[in-house]
């Protein structure tokens, strides 16, 4: 009771100043119950929720006598762990162990473990390196950093969707490489496994590429508020420390440079392969020598096996009365310049697949039927014809419908107008995207799994951009690995609760569904934080 009661206090000062200069509200003390009580399965801490848990009487308490040992395909994981609950070195005499083994993990999946804990040690089972993480991040959860014990339990873990992914988009407002750090370091410990950086737009290109220097001076100028802010961009060695960084934590960096359309910032650069309203001209053979030039270079920085083209809201308004266009539709049996969408796509789509990389695009790219090794990514959910075209033509699918996967709109509807229009709760991203009715259960196999996207026009600032990823990306983790069954949006919150307490202790404002208008307020509380105002 006196952790509970320092808890409440710690929480009651750092909200109202003093603390006990009145009771704290029943609200803050029971939502940190789960802390101080650690009793039965729905009380342990953990986020995502795994398959099967079972809590056993006792507990395990780590101590100077505790070592790692891991088998030899799971030893880099072993030592990730060791610095994770801060154990010394391995030694098969230790007494006490934390085991990593493959043994009797043979039916586990690739990202599949088993982990039990007693009161003489850990045995983690996982098939691969990805697993043992995740086991590995279950036990972290798990550790009492008080009492350094860890509870007696069985877990049996595996996640429902292979693709976890978390979107962010860099051109039209920059985020550097310690923010995207810590934005991977919150995706491994939730269990998130794709980021996927959106780097080049119509505010900002933001990835030096070597064969084309203008990218980066023309086109890397100016962002979403101020079309004047200097250069902003990744180097490519940058790019290869966050790809290096991810790749420790299990999650591929996947790069999308958007095409023919959001061009603006490079055809700013290079205005001769500009096709007007924000477009690469389609029908020059100078813009494809660009892109495969740059794609190439693109693909040696990443070694992801995915290259997203983009695909999305092309204006090809700008694409008539123009001798080439009238040129290219004759050579290729078209009749409509914004045909020339569709012979761009596959076109490009072709191509990425020839450098051994599988193409990926925003959902208008079904239309152009491009090869169905072709990876859509269904983001406009007001068309639900197009998620079932894609899957019906065997297309594999990622959701990402804006409702309710867009993070940059806001999580609350007290926000309205504060910027878009829409809003997603942590509530709605946790029941997951709505699959429409002609979908059915055999075409639902194709859907890889989920991903949060955080488009930048509306949020300027690290602290902004950090109260519009929490909590929703907790929520976005446990949607896509925890199976329907096992997950429960009250347990999900109440878990929550104690988080939230972290994330404040460390500086971070997330948004708090309790407490809305303070929260928001937190977040915003100086001039640099707010986000830009609303169009
Ligand atoms: C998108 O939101 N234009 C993919």
């Amino acid at each position: 009771m006196t952790t509970l009661l320092s808890k409440i206090n710690q929480w009651w000062t750092r909200h109202h100043g003093t603390a006990h200069r009145s009771p704290p509200n029943l609200w803050s003390a029971t939502l940190l119950l789960p802390l101080a009580l650690r009793a039965s399965a729905g009380e342990l801490n953990l986020i995502p929720w795994p398959e099967s848990v079972e809590v056993l009487p006792g507990q395990f308490a780590l101590d100077a006598q505790t070592s790692v040992v891991a088998d030899a395909p799971l030893a880099t994981a072993g030592e990730q762990l060791r610095t994770l609950l801060k154990l010394n070195s391995p030694s098969v005499n230790a007494p006490r162990r934390v085991l990593l083994t493959t043994n009797g993990a043979a039916n586990l999946g690739a990202e599949a473990y088993q982990l039990e804990v007693n009161s003489q040690g850990v045995i983690l089972r996982a098939q691969t390196a990805a697993g043992a993480f995740y086991g590995s991040q279950t036990l972290r959860q798990l550790l009492n950093v008080d009492t350094r014990t860890l509870p007696a339990v069985k877990i049996t873990d595996a996640p429902r969707y292979v693709w976890r992914g978390l979107m962010l988009d860099v051109s039209r407002h920059f985020f550097d490489q310690a923010t995207i750090f810590r934005l991977l370091d919150w995706m491994a410990e939730y269990k998130l496994n794709r980021f996927h950086i959106h780097l080049a737009d119509d505010q900002g290109w933001r990835i030096a590429i070597n064969q084309y220097p203008e990218l980066t001076k023309l086109g890397a100028t100016g962002n979403f508020t101020d079309t004047n802010a200097a250069p902003r961009f990744f180097t490519q060695p940058e790019l290869k420390e966050i790809v290096a960084y991810a790749a420790c934590r299990y999650i591929v960096v996947v790069p999308e440079i958007d095409m023919p359309g959001h061009a603006g910032a490079a055809t700013r650069a290079y205005p001769e392969i500009d096709g007007g309203v924000h477009t690469y001209h389609p029908a020059r053979e100078a813009t494809y020598d660009f892109l495969q030039n740059m794609l190439r270079e693109v693909a040696t920085i990443f070694p992801s096996p995915w290259i997203h083209f983009g695909g999305d809201e092309v204006n090809s308004s700008g694409w008539k009365n123009d001798p080439q266009i009238t040129e290219k539709l004759k050579a290729e049996g078209l009749q409509q310049p914004q045909q020339l969408e569709g012979y761009f796509v596959r076109r490009m789509a072709k191509f990425i697949s020839q450098q051994g990389r599988v193409p990926m695009g925003w959902d208008e790219i079904t239309a152009a039927n491009p090869a169905t090794n072709t990876v859509i990514f269904w983001w406009r959910q007001n068309k639900p014809e197009v998620l079932a075209q894609a899957l019906a033509a065997g297309y594999p699918v990622v959701l990402t419908p804006r409702s309710p996967c867009y993070f940059d709109y806001p999580q609350d509807k007290s926000y309205q107008n504060f910027s878009w229009k829409l809003f997603n709760t942590p509530e709605a991203v946790y029941d997951g995207p709505k699959i429409p009715a002609p979908v059915t259960a055999l075409q639902q196999k194709n859907i890889l799994g989920v991903e949060g996207c955080v488009w930048t026009e509306r949020i300027a600032t690290v602290p902004y951009l950090e109260f519009m990823l929490l909590p929703r990306l907790t929520a976005l983790a446990e949607m896509a690995w925890t199976a329907d069954s096992q997950r429960d949006y009250g347990k999900f919150s109440a878990r929550l609760q104690p988080r939230l307490e972290q994330f404040h202790q460390q500086g971070i404002h997330p948004y708090n569904p309790a407490e809305p208008a303070e929260s928001l307020r937190e977040a915003t509380a100086t001039k640099k934080n707010q986000p830009t105002a609303s169009r």
